[in-house]
């Protein structure tokens, strides 16, 4: 018996990085998993649930629409008859580097996937969970403090935060448990351009330097995490959000003695 026999997981956002370690892992543990993104690489992902052995379905949709997440939950409902965990991982950078004439439509489109996804995900599904029932959503560092990602991204990744904080406290006496990961820098598609840069310039040593762990992380890292606040294990953990960052975030920046 694994942790997640019996349960069922919606991930959004699966097509890869992330998603698609946190539905291999969910799915090794014996979830039943629902793959969705917009990209066809969900197809894929369910693909490699199944060679190992695991349930999985695909949704090929957009996950920051009523009708997309709408979409999702009846195929979870048809195919495996509950929802028992959603990871709501779906999002965007929107560009890598902070500029301060971000059209507006640029903004909103970041909010959009970023927030109002996991706000679509967490009400669609909420109807149909029980006592027990987790909900993770994938925040960022990015959202805690600025420094790590542009500002519409940020800005969302702090919503996000604080959907996390204002849904637990809304599901007050119903046994549904939410709780986020802000992960740091992760190998993952989204940050491949950053990785590969590095590595052609014979920079790697370079990755992660700010964090005491000094590298980035890998997806399945934060897999962990997400796997561990949506089991039991987590049982009392509830409307918080777990760094996963080698201690980025823990620390101030640091002006060394020599440098002064
Ligand atoms: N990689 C990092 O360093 C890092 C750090 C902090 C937070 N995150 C967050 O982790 C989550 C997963 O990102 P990742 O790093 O695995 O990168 P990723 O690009 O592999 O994953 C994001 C996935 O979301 C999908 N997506 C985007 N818009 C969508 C939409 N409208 N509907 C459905 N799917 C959509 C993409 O197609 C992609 O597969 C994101 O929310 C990201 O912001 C990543």
């Amino acid at each position: 018996m694994g942790q997640f026999t019996g349960k069922t997981a919606i991930i959004t956002g699966a097509a890869g990085g992330i998603g698609r370690a946190t539905a291999l892992l969910m799915a090794r543990g014996g979830a039943s998993v629902v793959v969705a993104d917009v990209q066809a690489g969900a197809e894929e992902t369910a693909a490699m649930v199944r060679d190992a052995g695991g349930r999985a379905e695909a949704v090929v949709t957009d996950c920051a629409t009523d009708a997309g997440v709408q979409g999702i939950v009846a195929r979870a409902l048809e195919v495996f008859g509950a929802i028992d965990i959603l990871h709501a991982n779906a999002g965007i950078t929107g560009g890598l580097m902070p500029k301060l004439d971000t059209a507006s439509a640029d903004f909103m489109e970041v909010m959009r996937i970023n927030l109002l996804g996991p706000w679509i995900a967490i009400r669609e599904c909420l109807p149909h969970m029980g006592q027990g029932g987790a909900i993770v959503c994938t925040a960022s560092v990015a959202g805690l403090r600025a420094g790590a990602g542009p500002i519409p991204y940020s800005a969302s990744k702090a919503g996000v935060v604080s959907l996390v904080q204002t849904t637990a406290m809304a599901l007050t006496g119903r046994g549904i448990r939410v709780n986020g990961v802000a992960p740091g820098l992760i190998e993952t598609p989204m940050t491949a351009p950053l990785f590969d840069d590095a590595r052609a310039r014979g920079r790697e040593d370079r990755i992660g330097q700010l964090n005491p762990l000094r590298r980035g992380g890998q997806a399945e890292e934060i897999a962990e995490a997400v796997a561990f606040l949506a089991s039991d294990a987590a049982s009392y953990v509830n409307g918080q959000v777990l760094a996963v960052d080698g201690a980025l975030s823990a620390q101030l920046p640091f002006t060394p003695k020599w440098s002064l």
